[in-house]
């Protein structure tokens, strides 16, 4: 049978196998899927991570998913995708879940996707195909692509061609930095958050991300500041939403 309705953004919360060391399941976002499987993007940080990059086929893991709420389809909007790092999952999904070329090339749907690292073997560890004209690289040592990080090609691209929309996926100084170009240039813009989690299901609250009291109803005096838990109500957000500011360092 089919996987149940995965959206670019949705992640999967999955556990890893020696459970007795590492007991909490972990978020993955979805990097593609159809009837017979699902790809995941992993960075090999923890020694949990490791582990996963050691299974073969056939080994069991226990997961959840997928949950979360997924980018918005935007058919005709000039989508300008940011992305670093394993944040290049979901909105890479995005270009072949709404497929179709771009806008920017006189297509419908989809996104041009920039993708920053900081050398260029960050960028073709993942071994997917970039050479896309809607896939634009960016290395901060200049070794490939434009010189500068993500959000760096980002305000770049909107001074030469303006976007009507921002994604974007991956470590937090890059989505602030993101958040605030579309702050100043009036661009709305869709965020997904990464946090770590306990039960993903909404329940524990031990994901929640601080935001911004609602514009429209004044704070009672000295009310303590609002959340959303990136489970269930995110990953992804309008980035208005998110209080950066109140944001704890990752
Ligand atoms: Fe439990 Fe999000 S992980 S509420």
């Amino acid at each position: 049978g089919g996987f149940p309705d995965p959206r670019p953004g949705s992640f999967i919360h999955m556990g890893v196998p020696a459970k007795e060391r590492f007991f909490l399941r972990r978020p993955f976002s979805i990097f593609d899927c159809d009837d017979e499987k699902i790809t995941l993007l992993l960075a090999e940080k923890g020694e949990g991570t490791k582990i996963f990059r050691c299974l073969g086929r056939g080994d069991r893991v226990d997961f959840i998913g997928p949950v979360g709420t997924g980018f918005p389809e935007l058919p005709g909007k000039r989508i300008l995708a940011v992305t670093g790092g394993v944040g290049l999952a979901p909105l890479y999904f995005y270009r072949k879940f709404f497929q179709g070329t771009s806008v920017w090339n006189g297509g419908s749907t989809a996104n041009r996707l920039l993708y920053g690292g900081r050398t260029e073997d960050d960028l073709f560890r993942t071994k997917i195909d970039l050479e896309d004209r809607d896939v634009l690289l960016a290395t901060e040592d200049g070794s490939y692509g434009f010189k500068g990080n993500a959000a760096e090609l980002a305000r770049a691209e909107i001074e030469r061609e303006p976007a009507e929309v921002l994604f974007s996926c991956g470590p937090t100084p890059m989505l602030k930095a993101v958040a605030e170009i579309a702050a100043a240039s009036g661009i709305p813009h869709w965020v997904s958050l990464e946090n770590r989690m306990g039960c993903g299901v909404g329940a524990c609250r031990g994901c929640v991300v601080p935001v911004r009291p609602d514009n429209n109803v004044a704070p009672e005096p000295g009310a303590s500041p609002a959340y959303k838990t990136v489970c269930r109500e995110g990953p992804v957000f309008p980035a208005e939403e998110i209080d950066w500011a109140q944001l704890p360092k990752p």
